[in-house]
């Protein structure tokens, strides 16, 4: 069976395309069904419209508030049935009312080594923090802000003249790795969340 992946992204989307890069080989396991937005104009939804992904785009600001825009953001990603839910870059926290449609097959990429360094700039504060070590976390999303059980998470050496673009930059070559090689693997194997503990394996 091939596995349904729903991608929700917010910028390149340079992860997506790792993805749809790998869905094309049938023995991956996994296949993009869509991918979702918050915003337009961004070259994550170019690389779905080029790889005729259908895309969908639910903006926090035509919604009176949060929570109905969560709930609509739910409704969008049901409508293609996924069985996993990849959020590559999606600048949001997904609230309450997604959580409860799609919890525990919600994954999530972070770029920085879960517990350290949670929140929008992980690279940034990893930098100024002068860790010498830093990385890329990938984890099933919760409620809380890039705390959920983790899955997969790769190192990558900070050197010492790092900046924030060629830290991130060096940390997202291993995200992508990461994220291609751990969800087929989710795809092809199943697996299962026990508390913090998460396998492969159905
Ligand atoms: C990735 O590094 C991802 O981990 C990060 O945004 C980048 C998106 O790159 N996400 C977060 O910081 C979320 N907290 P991409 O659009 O090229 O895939």
């Amino acid at each position: 069976m091939t596995a349904r992946l729903v991608v929700l992204v917010s910028g390149s989307g340079t992860n997506l395309q790792a993805l749809l890069d790998a869905c094309a080989d049938p023995a991956y396991g996994a296949q993009v069904v869509a991918v979702g937005a918050d915003r337009d104009g961004i070259l994550a939804l170019e690389r779905a419209e080029q790889s005729g992904v259908p895309s969908f785009v639910t903006r926090v600001k035509d919604f009176t508030d949060r929570e109905r825009w969560d709930e609509a953001l739910a409704d969008k990603v049901a409508a293609f049935e996924p069985d996993l839910v990849v959020s590559a870059g999606f600048m949001k926290l997904l609230g309450p009312a997604f959580l409860a449609r799609f919890g525990g097959r919600t994954i999530n990429t972070h770029p920085a080594l879960s517990p350290s360094f949670p929140g929008i700039s992980g690279p940034a504060d990893a930098l100024e923090y002068g860790v010498k070590v830093t990385g890329c976390t990938l984890f099933v999303v919760d409620e809380g802000v890039d705390t959920g059980a983790i899955v997969a998470q790769t190192a990558v050496p900070v050197e010492p003249d790092d900046t924030v673009d060629v830290l991130h930059e060096r940390i997202k070559v291993a995200e992508r790795a990461m994220l291609v090689d751990t969800v087929g693997r989710m795809s092809r194997e199943g697996f299962t969340v026990d508390g913090r503990r998460v396998r492969f394996g159905g």
